[in-house]
């Protein structure tokens, strides 16, 4: 099967090579992958990484050989998430972390769902009771960011969605700056530094942040949240509660429903997964790049 593994043959790091099957393991499905999309934290990881790593976590595609101890059989349309490995042809996914794929739910916007999804609703499960709230989503046109504030509306919360460019949701306020006198019960925050830094000076009392994602540094004094004690919760997704098989099924129920519409900047061939992920890095992506087969 083909593979996309680093290498230091390339100078974004990522190559095509050839390699046998995954083996048929217990409890794992092999996935034949249609669509996979990136994540932030995976460009990260891809320079990291020893040569030879196939990166990709999220799965979108169709069971090649069902797992042999149960989960849904051959030819079964599924999403899932993988520890790595999805932008291959083929990939092994632990059952716990595969949902069959509804009809109507299509392989592109299904591999929208996994990393970025889980890490929406899982965020947003932290934050507690949101109905009513006024919610702001930072970082709202990114892979997280979209799906962020539409489980929110859902979710019945008044939702502001921070971004830099114009973004198409309905019953949202999209702001590219926060007025002077907005504040704020919940938020859901995607991009760290001076970002949420900013943020920290617009909470009502007792406001509750959920921060999953940046890397810069926090700007935070104490006299920052006098009179507006708030609680702050770091969320990693791995380790949120919750199912993930159950999470998914979720998801795709939502999208299959109507209530979730992943946004996908574009689709790309696996085989230009280089340029892909030099256009993840410049920046101005609506919602995700997702990669087809
Ligand atoms: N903790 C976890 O378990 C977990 C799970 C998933 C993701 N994450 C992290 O969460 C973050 C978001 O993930 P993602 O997949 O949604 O990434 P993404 O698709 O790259 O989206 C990030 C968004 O934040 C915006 N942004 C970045 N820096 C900004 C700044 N200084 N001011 C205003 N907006 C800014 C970007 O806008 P531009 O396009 O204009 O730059 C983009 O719309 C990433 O850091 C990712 O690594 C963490």
């Amino acid at each position: 099967m083909q593979r996309v593994i680093t290498s230091p043959d390339h100078p974004v790091r990522l190559v095509a090579d050839d390699a046998p099957a995954p083996p048929t393991r217990s409890g794992h499905a092999l996935v034949r992958v249609r669509a996979s999309s990136i994540n932030r934290g995976e460009t990260r990881l891809i320079p990291a990484r020893p040569d030879g790593w196939a990166p990709g976590q999220d799965v979108a595609g169709v069971v090649e050989t069902a797992a042999p101890d149960g989960g849904p059989g051959a030819g079964t349309r599924v999403v899932g998430l993988a520890d790595e490995g999805a932008w291959s042809e083929l990939v092994a996914v632990p059952l716990e972390r595969l949902a069959v794929l509804p009809d109507g739910v299509d392989f592109v916007q299904a591999a929208c769902l996994p990393v970025a999804g889980l890490t929406a609703l899982r965020a947003l499960r932290a934050l507690g009771d949101v109905v009513g709230r006024e919610l702001l989503v930072t970082g709202a046109a990114g892979g997280v960011g979209n799906l962020a504030v539409q489980l929110a509306r859902d979710s019945g919360a008044s939702v502001t969605a921070l971004a830099r460019r114009p973004l198409p949701f309905d019953g949202v306020r999209v702001r590219s700056a926060l007025d002077e006198s907005m504040r704020f019960e919940r938020v859901l925050d995607a991009v760290g530094g001076a970002v949420l830094g900013d943020v920290f000076g617009r909470l009502r009392p007792h406001a509750k942040v959920v921060f999953f994602g940046g890397g810069d540094p926090v700007p935070l004094s104490l006299g920052t949240l006098q009179g507006s004690p708030a609680t702050i919760e770091a969320l990693f997704v791995y380790q949120a509660p919750g199912r993930f098989d159950e999470d998914l099924a979720a998801l795709v129920q939502f999208v299959a429903a109507g209530r979730l519409v992943p946004r996908v900047d574009r689709t790309v061939p696996v085989g230009d997964v280089n340029d892909a992920l030099a256009a993840l890095e410049r920046g101005g992506i609506d919602g995700k790049i997702v990669l087809t087969r």
